[in-house]
């Protein structure tokens, strides 16, 4: 028999790139479990401590897989795969996942399955959870994944075959709604509390320049710099400028990434020839990026597919999910293999 001649195909994937221990269980492309274990032991220090991430990683690997599997009411003996995410992410935090991962491989004797996360992030768009079998975006397709790391435009011909060709050059648009948080003196993660702010704000009250780099590059550090200078200077005349303003802050903020964000997608449209557009990532879940995607669907005539929320930011689900068709083409992973911080693809 091989591989694709079986009828479903169960997968376990294990997520510890950054600060989320997560496990889910797939049967094809559909989501039996997906549990998250956010790690709030970085909220005190603004941004998440590396040493922290590995120690709570390890605490919470085996109760989150052992959750996973119960509510999934699958016994781990019927795991087809045992899928983990390589990289990128923070080396000792992806240690503990691959390491668990290996272990659990070898002590079941199951194939293993090496993921690449930035890839995961754009093959969340293919998962189906339960009783909503949502459509999938066609091939090929443009994906603008937007996390706390990475800034990509790809483009997407098959599962397996994905090209970037837009990046930052600098910050990543997480990292930039983050950075711009702690400026506001928010807790991080700052990237959901800018958009919740942003709700009750004028995105127009304050004007912040867009970046506009020759081709399909991005730069969000510049921004990051204007809104401290100006709040340097505001701050001199009114030391409660942030508490009297924040919405408004917040709200022009989001309108700046967003914009600059879709400037890039759109050229990129444009050259490519592409009409199917799909986003992915933690900032996917940002509720300006999604309407202005809407908004830019009407305008330019593009198909477009935007990811339930629970799927945007990092989770186990779409760790199975890329090793799902990953297994179909028989791509398994040997025993040697080891986390790699700066994973490309
Ligand atoms: O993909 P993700 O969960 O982890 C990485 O792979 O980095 O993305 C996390 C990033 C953080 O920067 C977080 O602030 C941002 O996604 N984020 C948001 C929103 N939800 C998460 N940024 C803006 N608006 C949101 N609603
Ligand atoms: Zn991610």
């Amino acid at each position: 028999m091989t591989v694709t001649d079986k009828k479903d195909i169960i997968i376990l994937g294990i997520e510890s790139s950054c600060d989320e221990t997560s496990a889910a269980v797939s049967r094809n492309t559909q989501i039996l479990s997906n549990v998250i274990a956010n790690q709030t032991v970085h909220q005190k220090y603004g941004g998440v401590v590396p040493e922290l991430a590995s120690r709570a990683h390890q605490s919470n690997i085996v109760p989150v897989v052992d959750q996973a599997l119960r509510e999934a009411a699958i016994n781990i003996s019927d795991v087809d795969a045992i899928a983990f995410t390589r990289g990128p992410g923070l080396i000792g935090s992806l240690m503990v996942g691959v390491s668990f991962a290996k272990s659990v491989g070898v002590a079941l004797n199951k194939p293993l399955i090496e993921v690449n996360h930035m890839q995961a992030h754009v093959l969340a768009n293919f998962l189906s959870l339960e009783g909503q079998e949502g459509k999938t975006p066609s091939f090929p397709f443009l994906c603008l994944t937007v996390s706390g790391g990475h800034t990509q435009i790809v483009r997407v011909t098959s599962p397996q075959q994905m090209e970037i060709i837009g990046h930052t050059l600098d910050d990543a648009a997480g990292e930039a709604f983050d950075k711009i948080a702690k400026v506001f003196e928010l807790p991080y993660p700052g990237g959901p509390l800018i958009d919740r702010y942003a709700q009750s704000g004028n995105p127009k009250a304050f004007n912040f320049p867009v970046a506009n780099l020759p081709g399909l590059n991005y730069s969000f550090s510049g921004l990051k710099t204007s809104v401290l200078y100006f709040l340097k200077k505001q701050l001199a005349q009114n030391p409660a400028f942030i508490t009297e303003n924040r919405d408004d802050l917040c709200a022009s903020v989001q309108y700046t990434i967003v914009k600059t964000l879709i400037l890039k997608l759109k050229k990129a449209a444009l050259e490519t020839g592409i009409s199917n557009i799909a986003i992915a990532g933690g900032v996917s879940a940002n509720s300006g990026l999604r309407k202005a995607i809407t908004e830019e669907a009407v305008k330019n005539n593009w198909q477009i597919h935007i990811p339930p929320l629970s799927l945007c930011t990092d989770n186990g689900g779409m760790i199975c999910l890329a090793a799902y068709f990953k297994y179909l083409a028989a791509d398994f992973s040997t025993l040697d293999v080891a986390p790699s911080a700066r994973f490309g693809f």
